[in-house]
């Protein structure tokens, strides 16, 4: 856990930092000397913590409404309030700025610590793991992944309880936007990477184009000459931070593997490589899981899906998985008019037509993959534990 402590008095900070310190080595503990409004001013997405002990807020220097404001931005913080002043006027008011325990200051370990132990369970309890992030590429052209990345993502949302976002990395010809709506992104990935200074969570937010109240999408650059300005660093901040947002994180990382996509299939939990059962795509999916294994990607995280799959094919499933050597994690039914239909309208195909296979079958990805997700939350592996197809 990573908790920093706030206190005006040195030495106050330090008594605190050491009883800290004390109660668990594997605790990250930083100090900050000072207001709250000091502290929350030098709290950078890097350094912000779990836990945010403040020692005697201070009223003259309006800490708590400082911290009030702090607080409603970083709703996952748990704050605790050291004070001498414990009257239900103070407590209420503590309470109001977002704080979950008041304990009487100077602090002792026999009220710390239990304090402290109840905020650890509780993040444990959360899922402190955070929001998956789910990579969809097209072993060739066409072959998909736009259209499942997106309407997956969709799929993902439905259910109202799950937050999605939706990052389409394809960096010159993205079209992910369009698969679900018919409005012009305000700004895109290019826009967020040249002012990456001002990435913070509304910033985030106010960059995807919304499609339903819980899922945005953060359409790619509109001109391909913008490419060039999301580097690897960006990815790396860009998806640090949606994962705190965000239950899901599903990208479309398109076909070109370069330093920017990489960076992206790097921090995945899974890959969806999207193919489908004719000869080129089976020769080009092969290349791709090679690069994969020598990017030394373990096997667990990729999840190989049959999208436009015919069980009448000359080619069985058996005859893929032998040769590639590796499982078909799900397969998704050709479904040609429903799928024309979305795209050419720009509307989830589970909007547009919810009884179709298609959309069916996206559903019930979404359920096993949102289905599987809990488990984490008690602990294990969210990957080892995930089998798509029986
Ligand atoms: N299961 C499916 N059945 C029928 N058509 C599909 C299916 N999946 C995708 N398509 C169609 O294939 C086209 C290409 O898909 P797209 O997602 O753009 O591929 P990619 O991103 O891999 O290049 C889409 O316009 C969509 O209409
Ligand atoms: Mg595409």
């Amino acid at each position: 856990m990573k908790i920093t402590v706030i206190s005006r008095d040195e030495r106050q900070l330090a008594d605190l930092v050491r009883l800290l310190r004390a109660r668990s080595s594997s605790d990250e503990i930083d100090q900050t000397i000072g207001s709250v409004a000091r502290a929350a001013s030098l709290l950078t997405d890097d350094t912000m913590p779990d836990v945010l002990i403040i020692d005697r807020p201070q009223s003259a220097d309006d800490d708590l409404q400082h911290l009030e404001r702090f607080s409603s931005q970083h709703p996952n913080i748990a704050f605790v309030a050291l004070s001498t002043d414990q009257d239900p006027q103070f407590l209420l008011q503590a309470m109001r700025a977002g704080v979950r325990e008041v304990l009487p200051a100077p602090v002792n370990s026999s009220a710390l610590y239990p304090a402290i132990e109840r905020i650890a369970e509780k993040l444990e309890r959360r899922g402190h793991t955070s929001g998956k992030v789910l990579a969809f590429i097209s072993c060739k052209g066409g072959s998909g992944a736009t259209f499942l990345a997106t309407n997956l993502a969709y799929a993902l949302a439905a259910s109202g309880k799950q937050k999605v976002a939706l990052i389409d990395m394809n960096l010159q010809f993205g079209d992910a936007s369009l698969f679900v709506s018919d409005h012009k992104p305000l700004a895109t990935l290019s826009d967020v990477a040249q002012q990456i200074h001002r990435l913070d969570p509304s910033f985030l937010t106010s960059s995807m184009l919304t499609i339903t109240p819980n899922y945005g999408v953060l359409a790619a650059p509109s001109d391909p000459a913008h490419a060039n300005d999301v580097k690897p660093d960006h990815i790396d901040a860009i998806l640090k931070l949606a994962r705190r947002q965000y239950d899901f994180v599903v990208l479309d990382v398109g076909r070109s593997l370069d330093a920017v996509s990489i960076r992206a299939l790097d921090h995945a939990d899974m890959i969806f490589p999207i193919l489908q059962t004719t000869l080129p795509y089976i020769r080009d999916s092969k290349r791709l899981l090679n690069v994969f294994r020598s990017l030394e990607y373990p096997k667990e995280k990729i999840q190989l899906i049959v999208n436009r799959h015919d069980k009448n094919s000359e080619i069985r499933l058996k005859d893929l998985e032998s040769a590639f050597d590796a499982e078909i994690s799900f397969t998704i039914p050709n479904n040609y008019d429903a799928a024309a239909a979305s795209v050419n309208q720009g509307v989830p195909v589970l909007q547009l037509s919810p009884n179709a296979p298609i959309s069916q079958s996206l559903a019930e990805l979404a359920r096993k993959l949102s289905g599987e997700a809990a488990p984490v939350q008690q602990g294990g592996s969210w990957l080892g534990k995930l089998k798509l197809r029986k």
